[in-house]
């Protein structure tokens, strides 16, 4: 009997030390497991700047994102921000949320998990309601967290809350944003880049993609984001990321990092688009630029990545794909 105490005993502390080492090392990050269907292949959309009612071509953007996903049997939706405008969700039960998004992306195949990042107009609303789990009563295809993992098996997606580490936002004076939990700013943001760093170099995945509301790299209006450029890119250049996806700028565009294999994708073209509003194109790695509406898919199998971006007739405007040979990585 004493025996079997001390085992027990024994059994127990081996149990709860191992407990706490596996909290130590996990990141502060929360995953989300979404299991490929079965057969190894991974498929998503990638939508940016939407939530207009449906205005400015948002719902002919719809139609064509759930023909596509039909057609490609997409496994999510992955939001690149600024879900609501002009100024996010009032609150939890703001009609925004049912008038921009359920009422919206209507379409059999994109009743899916939507996996959504909060982009700077979310900031200017309550963006702790657009992250409150009470959405998911609402619409259960809703998941915004600040900063989250999807652990899709061949690829990991890391998305990233990108609005705190930009410091034109928190002197300007024309807009309030709501800096609640994320003061202060310099301990917010090193947290951040300290729990994508760890999840990276922890990460096992064939394909790594890292999603952003703000650019890199970016020849549209805003261009390139220099506290992303200074403090993402060194990381994602070390954990060797495939892709790094953003909205932010009002339009479609591909540019390849001249220092590594990274790929630069904006998808932030879901409803309101800016014309002509666009830098010289005449950039090293350029490679597509759309200023119009639109929307990107994503094909992950474990030895290729391919990446279209469709206009709102669903028409393709360009194609990129890569392989990548099994390395280290046994499947
Ligand atoms: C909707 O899309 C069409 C086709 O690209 C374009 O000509 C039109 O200007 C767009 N409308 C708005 C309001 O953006």
């Amino acid at each position: 009997m004493a025996s079997f105490c001390k085992k027990s005993m024994v059994l127990f502390l081996l149990a709860a030390i191992s407990f706490l080492i596996s909290c130590s090392n996990a990141t502060g990050l929360k995953k989300f497991d979404h299991p490929t269907k079965g057969n190894g292949n991974l498929r998503f959309l990638v939508i940016g700047d939407w939530g207009r009612k449906g205005d400015y071509n948002q719902s002919a953007v719809a139609l064509q994102m759930g023909r596509i996903g039909e057609e490609l049997d997409i496994d999510f939706v992955v939001s690149t921000g600024d879900n609501f405008y002009d100024n996010g969700l009032t609150e939890e039960d703001d009609p925004n949320f049912l008038e921009s998004f359920t009422n919206v992306y209507t379409a059999k195949s994109l009743q899916k998990q939507w996996y959504s990042v909060l982009g700077n107009h979310d900031y200017r609303g309550d963006a702790v309601a657009q992250l409150s789990p009470y959405l998911r009563k609402i619409d259960s295809r809703w998941i915004c967290l600040r900063s989250f993992i999807i652990n899709a098996e061949i690829a990991e997606i890391f998305l990233v809350d990108t609005t705190p580490f930009v410091k034109e936002y928190f002197v300007e004076t024309e807009h309030t944003y709501d800096w609640r939990n994320v003061m202060p700013q310099k301990t917010y943001t090193e947290n951040v880049l300290k729990d994508l760093e760890n999840a990276l170099s922890e990460s096992t995945a064939k394909w790594k993609i890292v999603v952003g509301h703000h650019a890199i790299r970016s020849v549209g209006h805003h261009g390139d984001t220099n506290e992303l450029v200074d403090r993402f890119l060194p990381i994602l250049r070390a954990y060797e990321v495939d892709l790094y996806m953003n909205g932010h700028d009002h339009c479609l565009e591909h540019i390849s990092d001249s220092e590594s294999p990274i790929q630069f994708l904006t998808s932030g073209a879901g409803s309101k688009a800016w014309r002509g509003d666009v830098k010289s194109l005449n950039r090293e790695g350029m490679n597509f630029f759309y200023d119009g509406q639109g929307f990107m898919s994503v094909q992950v199998t474990p030895t290729h990545v391919e990446i279209e971006f469709y206009d709102v007739f669903g028409n393709v405007l360009h194609k990129w794909s890569r392989s990548k040979q099994l390395l280290h990585t046994a499947i």
